[in-house]
């Protein structure tokens, strides 16, 4: 008997609709798959083999065949064993012929059990994009799958579950639809209450998170700029509906969901070591998988130690942090990751550490202090909005009783400035003040007369690029929201070009 099911393929972020065709015909036992199979899709046989065997049914005596059509497209992976394993059911008269408007997708275990698959999320919106009434999934994606409303989704958690299912024996009732934003986020981090003084360092990151910036902190070994950043994510306002599905569609493509966490929904906070790769950076692979950058898609990407960081391999994120996404190109295919991410990186200003410091002799020649600020490029330095000189915590405030402000309150100022924002940019695919494209900035972030003038002082005193210039008209954007203002005043882009490093001592 002939009979068709459908499933997906996956690429990159992108499922790509796929039919497993069957027959099961009388003559010399064989059992056959065409379509461009890999390896890990051959294997699917014997997987097929012993998940019949599991639920007591004979493999059968004649020829198999199997096509996954398109044909000429090459399938990877272990995703279509569902689809293959229904399909053989149904060409030998077990299960029901026609389920045109069904999806099964799925790993079969060697006892009949289901494993979770890599990009359950982005098949379950294309299957109902496509008019597909219901999908079939392992359990372990049950989660994600569900957030996609308009579809029945059945988490399945062996082959014999979806045979009795199927045959009306012991039906399923579908995954209840799950609404992420209802998802509390984590108690337990790191507080801002922590640092004392650094009051200049704390404004910055602030006025960063405030519009989603990129921030450099420069200063020496023990000045608690690791601690700053490593408090981040306490004051990261609230994802939304959008930034969780966009996010945990990123984990579920990389296959790093677990069960302890089937979604996103605190902002990621990615900080790879700096001897990561480039591949691990920015993304690759043969199948091309997402990398650190889009893995902190929608949070922050933490680069401590910067100048640690092979050159080259910084250079890779220039054009990344402009476009908000990373292009992979490969024999088969370019796949496209999106990486909106909040750059924040840490470096001391020398090698050994203390260049420009007030307490302590720099060591290093002009040469070494130079070699080592250069290791990053003029272009990088341009990306970071905020550049903050983080000095030493003097000595009254080391002793000092007083506790910093907690990040509850710092938060709970970055969410009313985030209000504004999502207030500002709805209806658009802008998230926040970082990333206004630049022909919006005349119309979003108009300045008075006195903050151009402003504005025309400081291209006369420093010079500053087009980049810079629209950078500082950002950032200036968010110091006026976080004041709670809708008008850009002179007093808030003097509090960007503050932070945008011209009177650094460092990076002068
Ligand atoms: N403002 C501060 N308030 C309280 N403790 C601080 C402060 N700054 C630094 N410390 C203490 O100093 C330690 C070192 O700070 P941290 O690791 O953040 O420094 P760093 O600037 O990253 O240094 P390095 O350049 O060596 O990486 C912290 O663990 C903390 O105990
Ligand atoms: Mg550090
Ligand atoms: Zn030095």
């Amino acid at each position: 008997m002939f009979t068709k099911l459908r499933s997906f393929g996956l690429f990159g972020m992108n499922a790509f609709p796929v039919t497993v065709e069957a027959e099961v015909s009388q003559g010399h036992p064989q059992f056959d798959i065409s379509g461009l199979p890999d390896i890990g899709v051959k294997e699917s046989r014997d997987r097929v083999r012993s998940a019949l065997a599991s639920i007591g049914i004979r493999f059968p005596k004649g020829r198999v065949l199997m096509n996954l059509a398109p044909a000429d497209v090459k399938k990877s992976g272990t995703s279509y064993d569902l689809a293959i394993f229904a399909a053989l059911l149904a060409a030998m008269g077990v299960l029901p012929i026609q389920m045109p408007k069904s999806i099964f997708i799925g790993e079969l275990g060697l006892n009949g059990t289901l494993h979770g698959i890599r990009g359950a999320m982005t098949m379950t919106m294309l299957a109902r994009s496509s008019g597909f009434e219901e999908i079939y999934v392992p359990r372990e994606n049950v989660q994600e799958a569900a957030v996609i409303d308009g579809i029945r989704v059945y988490g399945i958690e062996s082959c014999a579950e979806l045979v009795g299912h199927l045959l009306g024996e012991h039906p399923l009732t579908p995954a209840p639809c799950i609404s992420p934003e209802s998802a509390v986020p984590p108690e337990d981090m790191l507080d801002f209450s922590d640092i004392r003084g650094q009051v200049k360092a704390r404004a910055g990151v602030e006025l960063a998170a405030a519009g989603g910036h990129n921030i450099l902190l420069v200063g020496s070994p023990g000045s608690g700029k690791s601690m700053l950043a490593d408090r981040i994510p306490s004051i990261l306002p609230k994802m939304t509906r959008e930034e969780i599905l966009e996010t945990t569609n990123v984990y579920s493509v990389a296959g790093q969901l677990s069960k302890t966490q089937p979604l996103i929904t605190a902002r990621p906070f990615r900080a790879p070591h700096h001897t990561v790769s480039a591949a691990g950076l920015i993304g690759g692979g043969s199948i091309p998988a997402p990398g650190e950058i889009s893995l902190a898609h929608n949070g922050v990407l933490f680069l401590d130690e910067l100048a640690e960081f092979d050159r080259s391999t910084l250079e890779i994120l220039r054009q990344p942090l402009e476009s908000r996404e990373v292009t992979i190109s490969r024999a088969a295919g370019t796949a496209v990751y999106p990486c909106n991410i909040m750059l924040v990186a840490a470096m001391n200003p020398c090698p050994c550490g203390y260049y420009g410091s007030p307490v302590r002799q720099c060591t290093c020649s002009r040469k070494q202090v130079q070699a080592y600020l250069g290791k990053i490029s003029g272009p990088l330095l341009d990306r970071f909005d905020l550049h903050v000189d983080v000095d030493p915590v003097p000595f009254e405030d080391l002793a000092s009783q007083e506790t910093g402000e907690s990040s509850a309150a710092i938060r709970e100022r970055i969410e009313a400035a985030r209000d504004r924002q999502r207030e500002r940019f709805r209806g658009t695919d802008i998230y926040c003040n970082a990333m206004i494209p630049d022909h919006l900035l005349g119309e979003l972030c108009q300045m008075d007369e006195s903050t151009q003038m402003l504005m025309r002082t400081l291209h006369d005193r420093y010079g500053i690029s087009a980049r810079t210039h629209s950078r500082l008209q950002r950032v200036a954007r968010s110091a006026a929201d976080l004041r709670g203002s809708d008008r850009i005043e002179r007093q808030d882009l003097a509090v960007a070009a503050q932070f945008r490093g011209f009177d650094s001592k460092y990076l002068k």
